[in-house]
């Protein structure tokens, strides 16, 4: 046992063990001296007595010396991080197991430690990750240190360890960063001009971390891409633009007529009862158009509630049905309608699917072929035709086809149907009136409901508009 720890000692290393062995033989150097002046003991025993105590106390020192030296290379390895297990090598001395037993315990702990922070890292990355904007975190440098997903799609997936410098271009925005980097200021918040793309207007927000978090981290950037938020603006003000074009002009009308019914035609009774007319029929359109506005608006405030009724949508169709056939019998036309005896009821919005039906079957009135027939038909679907632009709703569906006779709608005209205010130049020539809102609305009650339309025109079979309903709406 005692060669086998022999063996294991490492005497390159061993001065230290020398010297202990030199200074725990000393008190009996001394002894052996003193009795040799005494006279009590041969120089020739002093010797051999001295070297017996000296090998005596190698034996001693040995075992505990090795077992210490096995438990300093291991700690070492461990803090270099190039072992990760236990000390394992079975130990005689009761001191160098109590040391190992202490380190293993260490050792557990810290895994522990590790795998919880480890986690912990783990869960807060993927939660920035989830955030809609770009976070980048950054050191005292001005390097990145981290970057969530919608940063590391922004600019780029190698962003990390890159300086902040070499990212932006932007002045204004690098000088921010600096400022909180050398604490001239706590936070900062500008607007500066992507380099990626120099239309794109960025709002940057640079934090400097707390005093307390130790990390390397010291600040916090979050980007707001401000282009979608300046589109819809546009978009709102291009409405308001749209909407207040569209009232002027049957107003310029009556005021026109006003006048001159108030001047030149005062006196002319034929004339006045001719432009009365058109006046009306002006109040008429601007009314028509005041109520699909306050209709538009009405539907995208409901937009994000989930409608609470069970209808029956074969119902509805009778309904439309009934409302609109005086309306078609004017124009030669005749409503047919090819709905299923049973048919489940569906999630909806009874009074809003009522006007998204109506609004194609007006539709198909109008721009139809007269004489022709128009005919509604429900069938159930096993699953709504996906968007590229809105989520629809999994599962089976209703979907309602409205089709007309007529001329084939062109493919640009087509794509830009549910514009809001577009109107098909050949109608517009046609004097045919409309407010160009119709669709615009059904759309935004097929988005409420997680539906889809489809429009499908060819001059043999005409146009058909189909329209999909989920039976539950899954968001
Ligand atoms: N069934 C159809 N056949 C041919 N063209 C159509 C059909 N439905 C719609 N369109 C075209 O699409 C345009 C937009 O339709 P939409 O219903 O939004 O507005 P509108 O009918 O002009 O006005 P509103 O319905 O508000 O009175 C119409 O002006 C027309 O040019
Ligand atoms: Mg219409």
């Amino acid at each position: 046992m005692l060669f086998k720890k022999i063996g294991r000692f490492e005497f390159d290393n061993n001065s230290n063990f020398i010297a202990r062995v030199l200074v725990l033989s000393l008190p009996a150097a001394l002894v052996f001296a003193l009795l040799g002046a005494l006279n009590l003991l041969t120089p020739y025993w002093i010797i051999m007595s001295y070297i017996m105590v000296l090998i005596a106390n190698m034996f001693f020192l040995l075992p505990i010396s090795t077992e210490l030296q096995q438990l300093k290379k291991y700690i070492n390895e461990l803090a270099k991080g190039e072992i990760n297990e236990d000390f394992n090598v079975e130990l005689s001395e009761q001191e160098a197991k109590e040391i190992a037993e202490a380190v293993n315990s260490v050792h557990k702990f810290w895994i522990n430690r590790t795998d919880a922070l480890e986690s912990q890292v783990m869960s807060d990355t993927a939660v920035l990750d989830t955030l809609p904007d770009p976070i980048l975190m950054i050191d005292r440098s001005g390097n990145i240190l981290g970057a969530n997903l919608s940063a590391r799609q922004f600019l780029g997936n190698d962003i990390t360890n890159k300086n902040i410098e070499n990212v932006f271009s932007a002045n204004n925005f690098i000088n921010a960063v600096n400022r909180v980097l050398k604490k001239e200021s706590e936070a900062e918040n500008l607007i500066f001009y992507s380099s990626i793309d120099p239309k794109q207007k960025v709002y940057a927000h640079i934090k400097q971390l707390p005093w307390f978090s130790k990390g390397r981290t010291v600040a916090v950037i979050s980007l707001y891409d401000l282009s979608k938020a300046v589109k819809i603006e546009k978009m709102q003000s291009d409405f308001v633009a749209n909407a207040s074009h569209e009232l002027r002009t049957p107003l310029s009308v009556i005021s026109g007529f006003i006048e001159t019914l108030q001047t030149s035609a005062k006196d002319d009774e034929q004339a006045r009862e001719y432009f009365l007319k058109i006046m009306a029929d002006q109040a008429e359109f601007m009314s028509e158009l005041i109520e699909n506005l306050l209709s538009l608006s009405r539907i995208e405030l409901s937009q994000d509630e989930k409608p609470t009724e069970m209808i029956n949508l074969s119902d509805v169709v009778d309904e439309v049905v009934q409302a609109m056939s005086l309306k078609a019998e004017n124009k030669n036309m005749q409503i047919i309608s090819d709905v299923p005896e049973e048919l489940p009821l569906i999630n909806a919005d009874h009074q809003q699917i009522r006007q998204l039906i109506q609004n194609l079957v007006d539709n198909a009135i109008k721009y139809g072929l007269s004489p022709s027939d128009i005919t509604i038909s429900i069938k159930e679907v096993e699953k709504i035709p996906p968007s590229k632009s809105f989520q629809v709703s999994d599962g089976k569906a209703l979907s309602v086809s409205v089709n007309n006779k007529g001329t084939k709608i062109s493919r640009e005209d087509l794509m830009r149907l549910t514009e809001r205010f577009y109107r098909m130049q050949e109608h517009k020539d046609l004097n045919i009136k409309g407010t160009g809102l119709g669709l615009s609305i059904a759309k935004q009650i097929i988005l409420r409901h997680h539906g889809n339309l489809t429009v499908n025109s060819t001059n043999y079979n005409g146009t058909t508009f189909t329209v999909y309903l989920p039976i539950e709406i899954k968001s």
